[in-house]
């Protein structure tokens, strides 16, 4: 037996404890767990028997039969639908709806005559029974089982021959072997690994839950991303019902894919317009408030920005924002300081992403220095106007992908007029029935919002 030390977020080995993680800096995220000699050598996943190599040229490809899983938003963020054998880690804080998404999607198999099997190592089953009576009725081919031994597991796999297998949740799962408790490092590493096998081995295809942890001390799904095919993620604000699916890794598709959805009382539905989601609750006249188009893999998404900007008491202005990147704000500020001569030295200012979205794109520069000057000036803008780019540090509007798709959606939520970058816009005039400004710099911008 000797002991080791794992960071519980990257992975990291180490013989000694340490406050810092070397490998992705957290503090605070190194936990020891002894480990015999012999597990240290195991990780041996392939057989080493009937080794050969291939031509290349030669293997024929069979067109990967996709499963579709009757959850549109879910197969968008999979690539078009499930891939036979393809092991999927969907990771998520807890409580936002992980085994519920994984629970409908085992209802639209088992309703299509797949045969599925849900394995949960944290709920009794007649905990999840009651979950599934709120998700409504299910067929016969819906097989659930409650344990944690992956030994168990794998033999009832190869009994039941399920084509799709929901193991909820990884951190709960032990394999005999290892001497460390369920949750720790190596544990989780190494059950991940037996799944690794049964998928590839026997055909079916695996989603395991991983739980996002904060505390470092169970393991946290970030660990596992190298040893899956898919990395989907689920997040959302916990006091607001929709939810988001991100595609973070994808060996059968493009990632960045999102899928929306809103938590009800009969589990998640989806939500076919997210713009339109985004943008309830707008306020009718308020100053600060601009919306923005950003896309988030192919799909186009209009949120609303609003910005506060008042007086600062301290010597110091206090900056601050949500869902946005603060130096990005901040660097803006200086560029309406710099190029318009605005005086934001002496304001704080405070810029928000309604909804909740994370937006780390640049094509909503144009909208945040809107929103601050309009907040700064204490004047509404019209509430039919949209606005993309990115903004330079000379005050220039550069030009951003997809501008065409982004005029498109604002003009299907009905926008009368679109502030572009004046490089984008001959492909976007083509759209019949909405305005397209092409603008240069900011100077044409506060030209054609102030007059
Ligand atoms: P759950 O899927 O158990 O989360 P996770 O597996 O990610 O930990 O989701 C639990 C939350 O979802 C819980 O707070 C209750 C809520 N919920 C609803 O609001 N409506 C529903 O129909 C269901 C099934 C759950
Ligand atoms: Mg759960």
């Amino acid at each position: 037996m000797t002991s080791i030390f794992f960071c519980g977020n990257c992975g990291y080995e180490s013989a000694k404890w340490m406050g810092q993680c070397p490998g992705c800096k957290e503090w605070n995220t190194l936990v020891e767990e002894t480990v015999s000699k012999s597990e240290l050598k195991s990780g041996n996943i392939m057989s080493r028997r009937n080794a050969q190599a291939q031509v290349l040229a030669e293997i024929d490809i069979r067109q990967e039969d996709k499963l579709q899983s009757g959850i549109g938003e879910l197969d968008r963020v999979l690539g078009g639908g499930i891939v036979q054998g393809s092991l999927i880690l969907v990771g998520g804080d807890p409580g936002i709806g992980k085994s519920t998404l994984l629970l409908q999607l085992c209802r639209n198999l088992s309703d299509a005559g797949q045969k599925v099997l849900y394995v949960s190592g944290e709920e009794s089953l007649m905990q999840i029974k009651m979950r599934a009576d709120r998700l409504g009725d299910f067929a016969r081919e819906m097989l659930l089982l409650c344990e944690t031994d992956l030994g168990v597991i794998t033999e009832v796999i190869r009994n039941v021959q399920p084509r799709v297998v929901i193991i909820d949740s990884i951190q709960t799962m032990y394999n005999e072997n290892i001497s460390a408790a369920p949750g720790s490092v190596s544990q989780v590493r190494e059950s991940t690994g037996t799944l690794l096998q049964v998928a590839k081995g026997l055909g079916v295809t695996i989603f395991i839950v991983g739980h996002v942890t904060k505390e470092g001390t169970v393991a946290g799904p970030r660990l596992l991303e190298h040893m899956v095919d898919t990395v989907l993620y689920f997040e959302g604000d916990r006091h607001a019902s929709y939810r988001i699916l991100r595609g973070v890794k994808n060996r059968f598709g493009s990632t960045n894919e999102i899928g929306v959805f809103e938590m009800g009382d009969k589990g998640l539905r989806e939500v076919a317009n997210p713009s339109e989601y985004m943008l309830s609750g707008r306020p009718a006249s308020a100053s600060g408030s601009v919306v923005a188009c950003t896309v988030e893999g192919t799909r186009p998404l209009l949120i609303e920005i609003q910005a506060l900007v008042c007086q600062s008491n301290f010597g110091i202005p206090r900056r601050q924002t949500t869902g946005t990147d603060l130096n990005r704000v901040n660097l803006l500020m200086a560029v309406l300081e710099k190029r318009l001569g605005v005086a934001l030295s002496g304001c704080d200012a405070y810029v928000n992403v309604t909804g909740g979205m994370k937006i780390t794109e640049p094509a909503v520069d144009l909208a945040i220095v809107m929103a601050v000057l309009s907040s700064f000036r204490n004047v509404p803008l019209d509430t039919g106007i949209l606005a993309f780019g990115e903004v330079g540090l000379s005050g220039e509007v550069r030009g951003v992908s997809m501008a065409g798709q982004r005029v498109a959606e604002a003009r299907k939520l009905g926008f009368h007029t679109v502030l572009v970058p004046a490089v984008s816009a001959p492909d976007c005039e083509k759209q019949q029935g909405i305005k397209v400004i092409g603008v240069r710099s900011l100077q044409d911008v506060m030209e054609y919002i102030f007059g």
